[in-house]
């Protein structure tokens, strides 16, 4: 089971703070677990580790193992985020994956989608193309471009046998679409936003045709589930602990939590977590910003700014107990670059006594910080983090009071991009806005 140590918050909560709000998080629990919460229409999450499917996604994932050389995911925000944070964190670093897993459609940029279809062979290609909602621009365009890429110079069978879609049960362009095209098809059920369905096969499918195992990944989540609705108390509640010192340290003052790593491949599942942390509690004008950092790496760039810049953050590590490898520093006879004291040691050991040191340093430099520690990198203890983080963001929402399950800011751009593109419903805003970008 993930652990979670508040050793170096001692002097920054007392206990005394802490029980005092315990009663309000047995009310939001209550107010979640029996479905009373605000947002109570998205919380078929709670369900997803006992009602995750697998058959149908592990068929389709074997067919394109065994018959495609790349395979490319369309996706982006909670219809990306999940799978790729998986794919990352668990696939070994420099083991090329058959097939090769590439990105598309969470960005607009030209350049790296112009090089992303001369790389690719239409010939060995499977894609999944994947939107909720089905008019997501970014993925949208993606997937136009993918796909006449792909109907150039494929059949309409083989095209159908190539593109899989990942939509709403009935609406959207892209069920459309896919129904028109005689695309396969998985559907994301109504009640689970983008962000909380890592366990659908928005998530799965994916990771399945990576080659990891989505059966543990939900075992690992399910028995999270279990035990955090087994034990509701603080002392025994690591979802509600967390929750309640996140919110503490916001009524403190505390503006910016950081997520701290010192496992490169854990990159990715942070970016998962700045969604799931930054569009559930961002809102109404509260919400701590969740921020990420990669050490060692950035203790030789934003370290400066953690130990010794404003103090509005507090950062919570993330450590794995059981590293898959071991790697002994060699001794050198001439010890010219003065490390012989390190000779035979373990890096593990040394990456584990720079996290000590470095939590050490920041709670000196005024940055309380908690540390979640994971007894492996496997596809069960990545289960438990993410349903464990799932659990902690909605207690922690509904203890700001806002609805951790909506997302109504992330509109206001979509809405300005659509009118600065034309986009024939929105011609009211779009003479609004050029007459604004004349005036600044
Ligand atoms: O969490 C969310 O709801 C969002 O991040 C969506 O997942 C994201 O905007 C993509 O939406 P869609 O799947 O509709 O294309």
């Amino acid at each position: 089971m993930l652990k979670l140590d508040t050793g170096f918050l001692d002097s920054f909560i007392s206990s005394h703070e802490l029980n005092h709000i315990e009663p309000g998080l047995n009310e939001v629990f209550s107010q979640l677990t029996n479905r009373t919460c605000p947002g109570n229409d998205f919380l078929g999450w709670l369900d997803l580790p006992f009602t995750a499917e697998f058959d149908g996604i592990e068929e389709v994932a074997e067919e394109i193992r065994s018959h495609a050389e790349q395979f490319v995911m369309i996706g982006i925000g909670g219809s990306y985020l999940g799978a790729r944070a998986t794919i990352e964190f668990l696939s070994p670093y420099f083991k090329k994956n058959k097939p090769e897993i590439l990105y598309l459609g969470h960005h607009l940029s030209p350049d790296y989608t112009h090089e992303l279809i001369h790389h690719i062979d239409p010939a060995k290609l499977y894609v999944n193309v994947i939107s909720k909602s089905g008019t997501t621009t970014e993925p949208g365009v993606a997937f136009r471009l993918l796909e006449a890429q792909m109907a150039s110079q494929l059949d309409s069978k083989e095209l159908g046998k190539r593109i899989i879609a990942t939509t709403d049960k009935s609406s959207g362009a892209l069920v459309h679409n896919a129904k028109q095209k005689g695309y396969r098809r998985f559907v994301i059920q109504d009640d689970v936003g983008g962000r909380f369905s890592v366990l659908t096969p928005v998530g799965l499918l994916p990771i399945a045709v990576a080659g990891l195992d989505i059966r543990e990944l939900v075992s690992g989540a399910r028995d999270m589930a279990q035990y955090l609705n087994e034990h509701t108390s603080l002392e025994k509640n690591p979802a509600w602990l967390y929750a309640a010192i996140r919110f503490i340290l916001y009524q403190k003052g505390k503006r910016v939590e950081v997520l701290s790593s010192f496992e490169p491949a854990f990159h990715y599942v942070a970016e998962w977590w700045k969604q799931l942390f930054g569009e559930s509690e961002g809102k109404d004008g509260k919400g701590l910003f969740p921020s990420s950092a990669d050490f060692s790496t950035d203790l030789h760039s934003l370290g400066q700014y953690i130990q010794d810049g404003y103090r509005h953050l507090f950062e919570t590590f993330i450590m794995i107990d059981e590293p898959r490898h071991r790697v002994a520093i060699p001794g050198n006879e001439e010890n010219l670059d003065n490390l012989n004291y390190l000779a035979d040691k373990d890096m593990a050991e040394a990456n584990y006594q720079a996290f000590r040191g470095t939590a050490l340093a920041h709670h000196d430099g005024g940055v309380p910080n908690l540390t979640i520690t994971l007894p492996g990198r496997n596809e069960y203890y990545l289960g438990q983090l993410f349903y464990f983080f799932e659990m902690s963001v909605a207690l922690s929402g509904l203890l700001l009071g806002v609805n951790p399950f909506d997302q109504p800011g992330v509109e206001s751009y979509k809405q300005n991009m659509f009118a600065l593109l034309g986009h024939p419903d929105y011609a009211d805003r779009t003479r609004e806005l050029q007459k604004r970008f004349k005036t600044i």
